[in-house]
């Protein structure tokens, strides 16, 4: 098996989606093919620390509402060197230890320091190919302000929204043209998380300390009445962008948004792959996907995320470059309804890496 791929999965992290990315990568390491790949499990602690872990796939599962963590393990640094692209134990107490080099990162991480350019960049230096879009469209796409910017210039819909900086002035008139309700949230987050509907202008100034706990840029937006429409692109074998089937969330009652609780945690939405929308829409939503993906120069995969309003108009909300790969997460269940199946979606990604890699 000597001519088996070394992939190194990266996973955990800093950023506040750390345990879904375990959980993720738990069921990507249990879909690649031991035959085709030699598999490096490296996880990221909370702290930012790099461990080499033993990653038994049933370990990296949500048991009841607790997310799993990385903990332990030989610490390593990956070496900038693109001569070896290797691993680099550097245990304390012992010398450091070149380990040997891997031909693909999939970093599957979300989220700060994973999805937003940083990791990209280092692996760049690294000179290792990895799953996913490279610097710039990770940074731009992690930035919901940046990302609404790109869109609109690509002459793409987009809701409308102002821009909040901590430390600088801010007058809650300036956004009340927005109307209520209003979504506040930190511009670099994910899951949900740091983000109020406000429903009363009253409450802003909660909300928006609440958003700025998780960054320091907030996006106030007008609220875009319409139905939740996700859909996954990947790349063909000549790196052009193809959609998958799109997918709606329904929320059951008891949730008014797509909060966290409802995104992980609770039995709270409903899926339909497709959507029960025409024809015609959805084959908007597919166009629309690969033009957002092509807008901020993604490569690889991405999940394009939409408001589909009640006249017909294709709103995108986000765009997410490393989306959850969780065995419920939309982005593979989303493929596997158009007929790729977990494992060779996750094939099919690291063959795309290798590929723009030996360009
Ligand atoms: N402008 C908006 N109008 C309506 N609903 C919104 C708006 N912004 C966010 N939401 C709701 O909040 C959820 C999370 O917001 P989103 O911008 O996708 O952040 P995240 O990156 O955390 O997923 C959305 O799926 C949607 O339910
Ligand atoms: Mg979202």
């Amino acid at each position: 098996m000597a001519d088996r791929i070394r992939v190194a999965v990266v996973y955990g992290g800093r950023s506040s989606e750390h345990g879904i990315s375990v959980v993720s990568a738990g069921s990507i390491l249990g879909a690649l093919d031991p035959e085709k790949y030699d598999v490096v499990p490296v996880g990221i602690t909370r702290a930012g620390r790099w461990v080499l872990t033993d990653a038994d796939p049933a370990s990296l599962q949500i048991a009841g509402r607790t997310l799993p963590e990385v903990e332990k393990g030989t610490s390593v640094v990956l070496s900038t060197d693109p001569s070896t692209s290797a691993l680099v134990s550097i245990e304390p107490g012992s010398l450091a230890e070149v380990l040997e080099s891997v031909d693909v990162v999939f970093p599957v991480l979300h989220g700060r320091y994973g999805e937003d350019g940083t990791i990209q960049g280092l692996l760049e230096l690294a000179g290792v190919p990895y799953v996913g879009p490279g610097v710039f469209a990770s940074a731009a796409a992690i930035d919901k302000e940046f990302t609404k910017r790109l869109l609109r210039d690509a002459g793409l819909e987009v809701g409308q929204f102002a821009v909040v900086h901590r430390g600088r002035p801010f007058s809650a008139v300036d956004v009340q043209h927005l109307g209520l309700p209003v979504f506040v949230k930190p511009a670099r987050a994910g899951s949900s998380l740091g983000i109020t509907r406000v429903t009363d202008w009253a409450d802003l100034p909660d909300a928006l300390e609440v958003a700025f706990g998780h960054d320091s840029k907030v996006l106030i937006e007008a609220a875009v009445v319409g139905r939740e429409i996700e859909c996954g692109v990947l790349e063909d074998s000549d790196g052009r962008p193809i959609a998958s089937l799109p997918a709606e969330i329904r929320l059951l009652s008891g949730h008014d948004w797509y909060d966290f609780e409802a995104k992980y945690l609770d039995d709270a939405c409903e899926f339909d792959i497709p959507p029960d929308l025409p024809a015609d829409v959805i084959a908007r939503v597919q166009d629309t996907a690969c033009r957002a993906f092509a807008a901020l120069d993604c490569a690889g995969l991405s999940r394009v995320d939409f408001f589909v309003t009640p006249d017909g108009q294709v709103v995108v909300n986000e765009i997410n470059t490393l989306p959850g790969f969780t065995p419920i997460s939309m982005f593979p269940r989303m493929w596997a309804a158009s007929g790729v199946d977990y494992p060779t979606l996750v094939d099919r990604l690291i063959a795309s890496a290798l590929r723009r890699g030996s360009e």
